[in-house]
């Protein structure tokens, strides 16, 4: 998704803006640009491609001043070009804009302003904002701001540049995320953190129809109604290096390499004593006998913890749950009432979808509790009980480590409830918990044999299409590995419970299809090895993967046999995720793929 950076100080702003922007790259992108203020001048440099085509350009064109706006932009309305690149500039150059988000009237407002004379470059609705914001300036920027945040519908960050305000600048947000980072003697806005990590660790995160005034030495923000808003410092716990590459090849693979850490670092707080203590959570007893159904909501990588959290609460807890992706719940007019709670999953807290299935959960009376990695984000803040993954910052665009701390927390959630509801005694948690404890260690020993899956992945990344097969919680995994596979190798790819392939798709196996199957359900082995003999009989080549104990037996069905090490197939999913992610790197490797960074996808996906 867009990337925004904007920078007042003593310094010149282009580095900064570029350093940050550079930070921002991971959301995706297709263009970029910056505008400074040069002695009352605004000067606009954007164009499509890489920041590094920018950078060429602004070689070329040396911007010198101290106050500046930048941006990576994901296209939504016009494709990717030099004119549809942000910043976008008034009729007379008197105001500049950078935006992340989409105008839903835009087009009226288009036709309003053209009617008062106003003519369009681009294909944007970013462009009515500037246009807007000149159209109502009278001398106060904030002001004409406000007018036009009172005007636009839909989701917006906002940084706002005015060629005759040369020591301040103006930004605003709703359903995009925005930070304020505070330096000494200068100022910054970012859509995400690490773009300003290195100049500060004080942000201010903006609310809802927040809008703020930076200066050199001071932030000033503002209500919608134009009241000035005492902001709490937020203070950034985490380092630079933890948003870099830290000798890794990829973010993809460092991130994978972290999964144990992360794991351990969202389980080992929460067991205290021995004892499982989910402080942020203030569900009672009482709250829970009054459920009658869950609802889990979330999308991609997200939505497919989800699927398993269904799984394990059902199992658990004995409570009906109902899994959505937060794009069809949303609109689905779904029946929620007080008997219900919500549990929205989501590493970023700003996915727009689910932000709004939120939103809808709690109109109809649910308990909204989420499963969120990113301290302080929107969904967070909307939440009744948060419990968050302490996965640290995902960069690379595809969720790995996150995943599989949104595993560990759904399985946390899952025993709490049970636990207070009464359906599992104490030695049941205290057992579930010994075998959670080992899963970091497991996922060490998985990454040992990362290069056994580059070989694999080495003589099978020629594939047209490859399907994932399996069974209960494994076919919820088979979900998530089809995902990873496809959007970072771009194979084509379908996940079927294994019971289901024999309904029609089985039609498309034949002579050399690669076959993947998750087999950690002990109880459904036998069921899965039927499954791939069915495959097997029309050509398939098969890689499976089971715990260390089935090893000897699979060998004798399956082409290859990747194992975990034994743990109880309730926890299995948290580590035999890992080596269907190692595999969906190594085949996109293998194709030449950007793993990081790879075609038509964002991040963060904060528009619809
Ligand atoms: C896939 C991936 C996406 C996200 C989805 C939700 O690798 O990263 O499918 O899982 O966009 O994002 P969050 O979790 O930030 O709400």
């Amino acid at each position: 998704m867009c990337g925004i950076v904007g920078y007042i100080g003593n310094k010149k702003a282009i580095p900064v803006l570029i350093n940050g922007l550079s930070k921002l790259e991971y959301r995706g992108y297709d263009s970029a640009g910056v505008s400074v203020n040069e002695n009352g001048v605004l000067k606009v440099i954007k164009c499509k491609g890489r920041l590094s085509c920018l950078e060429d350009r602004l070689e070329a064109e040396k911007l010198e001043g101290c106050m500046g706006i930048g941006h990576t932009r994901w296209a939504t309305h016009g494709e990717p070009n030099d004119v549809n690149s942000h910043p976008h500039i008034s009729q007379s150059g008197e105001i500049a804009v950078v935006h992340n988000g989409i105008i839903e009237n835009y087009m009226q407002i288009k036709e309003f302003l053209a009617g008062q004379g106003y003519t369009f470059q681009s294909e944007t609705d970013t462009e009515v904002i500037a246009h807007l914001v000149e159209y109502y300036y009278e001398g106060s920027l904030v002001d004409a701001v406000m007018k036009v945040i009172d005007e636009i519908e839909g989701s917006y960050a906002l940084g706002v540049l005015c060629r005759d305000e040369q020591d301040m600048f103006v930004c605003a947000r709703k359903d995009s995320p925005l930070i304020i980072g505070l330096g000494e003697g200068e100022n910054f806005i970012a859509s995400d953190i690490p773009a300003i990590l290195e100049y500060t660790r004080n942000i201010y995160i903006l609310e809802d129809k927040e809008v703020a005034i930076l200066k050199r030495d001071s932030v000033q923000v503002f209500n919608s109604l134009g009241a000035p808003v005492k902001k709490e410092v937020f203070k950034v716990d985490w380092n630079v290096e933890a948003a870099e590459k830290g000798g890794f090849e990829h973010f993809m693979m460092k991130e994978m390499y972290e999964e144990p850490k992360v794991v351990r670092d969202t389980i080992n707080p929460r067991i205290q004593n021995g004892e499982l203590v989910l402080d942020s959570i203030n569900i009672t007893k009482e709250d829970i006998d009054k459920l009658d159904k869950i609802y889990i909501v979330a999308c991609g990588t997200a939505y497919h913890a989800g699927v398993i959290g269904k799984y394990i609460i059902e199992r658990l807890c004995r409570i009906p749950v109902e899994v959505d992706v937060a794009s069809e719940f949303r609109y689905r007019d779904p029946l929620i009432s007080e008997r219900n709670m919500t549990i929205i999953i989501s590493q970023s807290g700003e996915t727009l979808d689910t932000l709004f299935a939120l939103r809808e959960a709690r109109k109809g009376g649910s308990r909204i509790l989420s499963i969120v990695n990113v301290v302080g984000s929107s969904i967070a803040r909307d939440s009744d009980d948060v419990l968050y993954t302490w996965a640290g910052p995902e960069i690379a665009v595809a969720s790995t480590k996150a995943y599989n701390t949104q595993l560990a927390a759904l399985y946390l959630v899952a025993l709490d409830l049970g636990l207070k509801k009464g359906t599992i005694t104490k030695e049941q948690v205290n057992s579930i918990l010994d075998e959670i404890k080992k899963i970091p260690s497991g996922i060490e020993e998985i990454l040992k044999y990362k290069d056994g899956i580059q070989k694999f992945a080495h003589a099978h990344f020629n594939s047209k299409s490859i399907f994932f097969i399996g069974r209960s919680l494994d076919y919820a995994l088979s979900m998530e590995g089809s995902l990873k596979l496809k959007e970072i190798s771009y194979i084509h790819s379908e996940a079927y419970a294994g019971g289901e392939l024999k309904h029609g798709t089985i039609a498309l196996i034949e002579k050399g299809t690669l076959v993947v199957c998750p087999m950690t359900q002990d109880c459904l082995f036998e069921k899965m090895v039927s499954n791939i003999r069915e495959v097997k009989a029309r050509g398939a080549v098969v890689l499976a993967i089971t715990q260390e104990k089935h090893r000897e037996e699979l060998e004798k069905t399956a082409d290859m046999v990747l194992t975990i090490p034994d743990v109880d197939s309730l926890v299995a999913p948290i580590s035999a995720v890992t080596p269907l992610q190692l595999f969906a790197y190594y085949m996109a490797i293998e194709r030449g793929c950007d793993v990081d960074k790879p075609r038509n996808l964002a991040k963060s996906v904060t528009v619809e």
